[in-house]
């Protein structure tokens, strides 16, 4: 089949059926400008339905540890509802089903015996509009914590708000009011503040769904450079309509286009050497 010469360098099929020839046909090149984990989720032919309506058509995709891996593509090309596959997020909306399979470590996330609430703990999400509970700042960096049992004392608790705040770079700009509500703060730092929240439960993954979109330039560059420092630790995901984005903060893309995936590959390459005809013409902003 002529359209496996140009599959992803990791083995992963580019999905759905060539647009016409790539523009540049350079074989797969694998490079390490970046020390990749090992593959964290791997989705296996995943497709997504809401009310019968196909919106995801069977993406497979690995996704590495220790990493960030950005999904782009226009609007409406199912990024989110990728997202969501992960996390079990779908399940919460009526009428959406998802055939195929995700592993995370190589266990079926979709298995009956996954209780969805600790999957989320396992997999934290950040959305386009920050969310704090409406409570202290305090109380939403313990809120997980508490339920999820980590913390055996009120000292214990308090280390890990502390190191949950420290390690989403809040620390310093709330230590001194952590009493005072989560939703007075900036939208640059209620969105530092959701990170926390989602850190403080010791997640493997956090998905952000265009987590700066709501942000200005001078709260999304704290982001971004939060997103780098994460990246030692976790597994992230991130959703952008900014190429820009995408390429400062990510090692590896996903070009998502009406519901298939398109390529996958490091974002170096993605950027500079696609392979799909569709890839450049929205880099290029052709479309979208
Ligand atoms: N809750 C929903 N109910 C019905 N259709 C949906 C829902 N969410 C998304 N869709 C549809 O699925 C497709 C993909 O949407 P989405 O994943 O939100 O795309 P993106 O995040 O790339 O903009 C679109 O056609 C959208 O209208
Ligand atoms: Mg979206």
């Amino acid at each position: 089949m002529k359209f496996n010469l140009f599959r992803a360098a990791d083995g992963t099929e580019g999905g759905g059926s060539p647009a016409g020839p790539p523009v540049i046909a350079a074989p797969p090149v694998v490079h390490s400008s970046a020390p990749m984990g090992p593959t964290k989720i791997a989705a296996r032919d995943v497709s997504v339905f809401y009310s019968g309506k196909q919106a995801l058509y069977d993406v497979t995709l690995d996704i590495p540890d220790k990493t960030v891996t950005a999904l782009i593509g226009p609007s409406g090309c199912g990024k989110s509802t990728f997202l969501r596959t992960m996390n079990r997020m779908n399940d919460t909306i009526p009428g959406a089903k998802v055939t195929g399979r995700i592993e995370m470590d190589g266990e079926d996330i979709n298995a009956k015996s996954v209780d969805p609430v600790l999957l989320r703990a396992r997999v934290g999400m950040v959305f386009q509009k920050p969310n704090p509970f409406p409570k202290t700042i305090y109380e939403n960096v313990a809120y997980g914590p508490r339920i999820h049992g980590l913390a055996a004392s009120k000292s214990e608790l308090d280390s890990v708000v502390e190191a949950s705040l420290k390690r989403a770079g809040l620390w310093e700009e709330v230590a001194d009011r952590l009493h005072s509500p989560g939703t007075g703060l900036s939208g640059g730092q209620q969105q530092r503040l959701v990170i926390a929240r989602a850190i403080a439960v010791e997640p493997e993954v956090i998905l952000m769904d265009e987590p700066c979109s709501a942000l200005d330039p001078i709260a999304t560059a704290k982001i971004e450079e939060l997103i780098d420092e994460l990246r030692e630790r976790y597994c992230i995901v991130i959703v952008t309509h900014s190429m820009a984005q995408a390429a400062r903060v990510s090692q590896r893309t996903a070009f998502f286009h009406m519901g298939r995936l398109v390529e996958t590959g490091d974002t170096e390459d993605i950027f500079t050497n696609p392979r799909e005809r569709r890839t450049l013409d929205y880099i290029t902003g052709r479309f979208g």
